[in-house]
């Protein structure tokens, strides 16, 4: 029998909140602290707040009852054994992660402190961070005997972030003190003794009893830089396609049979080779940035994190040469925008490409009718409604008399609309796929002139040279 830990999480947003319901699920009991009134108010009333599978289940399931949301850190931490910070570490105007907010719950913490605990750095940090956590807490007064600091980095993708929290590829605990080490153990036991995936009602994914994930015991230091250098490596292998997929276009290759032909190797796998219009969401822009920016301050030469950088700017452009090459001209075109949520299955839209590929368009002056089937309200407060901006209610009122169709996220229905309604609506059937979401014989058998990432453009046949053939 698994122990029930007490743990606080500071923080309710895309981190805070799986972690919390899903600790919930593992048996724990938690309290899920945020500074936000409103925020604290939605979840009480099961509101999640955001676009996220499984969550709002989740919520439901333990809300008020293994789950209880607060704005009082005090009362929230008092009898937590361990304290989880999932706050934001926004990107600075010099590319360093802004580590205000967890310096100002740090102290917070430090005020409340009565018994030992175990602070938690969930969020994503530069190496260094869990020092200045400990220092700052020593600073309020804290004696070093009644706490520890360590670092247990989450790999939660937006999207499937409660799955990838209860079958994860593995567990990262950094951990200099061996009290502070058993602790979180005894709170990813259920996981890692596989006790979790015997249970009824769980929700399905890779890990299994006889399969259960591990957990990697390391210094403070090295978990911090295994969560930047993870991510930056992502980022890269997504920079590298990219890269090959422009070479593709360059020899009429097809970028998707070199990456089916380079995953198939073990060695590199198959994963994140999907080439598209840049990588963009709450983590791997400023996470790059933020990593590159550690290694400057160590003295450590890591330009080829700024070549990762510079080819997912240049991706963006050269998709929109390719709108052009396709439109002729840009100005006073009519273009459907499918996609604005930085990838499928998410609402957020930080550091989202296909925004910047909307503000883009705009500075051209075209017009743009837009859809995402989540992420329309979002937007409208970065980009709102007005002459030249229209967010449309379904696929096929955006792209009403339009003289293009762009395809900038991957959410999944967009791979299934009805083409040929597609291109009556349209007034001419241009399709300039971001995202690689059809085949492009498939499109121009459609009727659609197909401009994708990587592969040759597909053209309708025309009547008259199929009889003539
Ligand atoms: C997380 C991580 O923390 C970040 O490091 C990682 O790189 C991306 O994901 P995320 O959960 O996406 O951040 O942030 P957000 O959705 O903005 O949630 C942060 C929450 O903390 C908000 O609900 C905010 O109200 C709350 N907050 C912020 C506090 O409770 N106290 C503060 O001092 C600041
Ligand atoms: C990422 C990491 O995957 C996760 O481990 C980490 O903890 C948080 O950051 P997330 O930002 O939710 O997760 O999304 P992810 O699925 O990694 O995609 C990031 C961006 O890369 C998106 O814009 C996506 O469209 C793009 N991407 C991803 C590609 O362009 N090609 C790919 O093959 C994969």
């Amino acid at each position: 029998m698994n122990k029930s830990v007490h743990i606080a999480v500071v923080g309710s947003g895309y981190v805070g909140l799986v972690a919390a319901v899903c600790f919930a699920e593992m048996g724990h009991q938690v309290t899920c602290v945020d500074n936000d009134p409103r925020k604290v108010a939605a979840l009480q009333g099961g509101d999640t707040l955001i676009h996220e599978e499984h969550l709002p289940e989740l919520l439901n399931r333990y809300r008020n009852t293994r789950v209880k949301f607060t704005t009082d850190l005090g009362a929230a931490t008092a009898d937590a054994a361990a304290i989880f910070i999932a706050v934001g570490t926004p990107q600075s105007e010099t590319g360093d992660a802004d580590l205000s907010y967890v310096e100002a719950v740090a102290c917070e913490i430090a005020r409340h402190l009565t018994s030992y605990k175990v602070i938690v750095e969930k969020s994503t940090v530069p190496v260094y961070t869990n020092e200045w956590i400990r220092r700052s807490i020593e600073r309020n007064g804290v004696d070093r005997k009644m706490f520890d600091v360590v670092s247990n980095p989450e790999f939660l993708r937006e999207g499937s972030a409660v799955s990838d929290f209860l079958h994860p590829d593995r567990i990262v605990v950094g951990a200099d003190s061996e009290r502070a080490a058993a602790i979180l153990a005894d709170i990813y036991a259920p996981l890692t003794d596989g006790s979790y995936y015997t249970g009824k009602d769980i929700f399905p994914g890779m890990c299994t009893a006889d399969a259960p994930p591990p957990l990697l015991l390391t210094s403070t230091k090295s978990a911090e830089i295994i969560k930047h250098a993870s991510n930056a490596f992502l980022a890269l292998k997504i920079s590298f396609i990219n890269a090959v997929s422009n070479l593709c276009e360059a020899t009429d290759a097809n970028v998707q049979q070199v990456a089916k032909g380079m995953g198939l190797d073990t060695r590199i796998g198959p994963k994140f080779l999907r080439p598209g219009i840049g990588y963009g969401g709450s983590c791997f822009p400023k996470d790059v940035a933020a990593f590159r920016s550690v290694a400057e301050q160590m003295g450590v030469d890591f330009s080829l994190l700024t070549e990762v950088e510079k080819i997912n700017v240049q991706q963006k452009k050269r998709f929109l040469s390719k709108v052009r090459a396709a439109l002729w001209t840009l100005r006073g075109k009519k273009i459907a925008v499918l996609g604005l949520a930085f990838k499928g299955d998410t609402d957020d839209i930080r550091d989202s490409p296909a925004i910047e590929m909307v503000k883009m368009l705009l500075g051209e002056g075209c017009s743009i009718k837009a859809f995402d089937p989540a992420a329309m309200e979002r937007t409208q407060a970065v980009v709102p409604a007005g002459p030249r901006m229209e967010y449309a209610t379904d696929a096929y009122s955006a792209a009403d008399d339009a003289d293009a169709l762009l395809i900038l996220t991957d959410w999944a229905e967009f791979g299934h609309l009805d083409l040929n309604r597609m291109r009556s609506t349209l007034r001419y059937p241009i399709l300039v796929d971001g995202r690689n979401m059809y085949e492009p014989a498939a499109a121009a058998a459609a009727g659609f002139n197909y401009y994708s990432i990587g592969r040759p453009a597909a053209h309708p046949v025309r009547e008259e040279l199929s009889s003539n053939a």
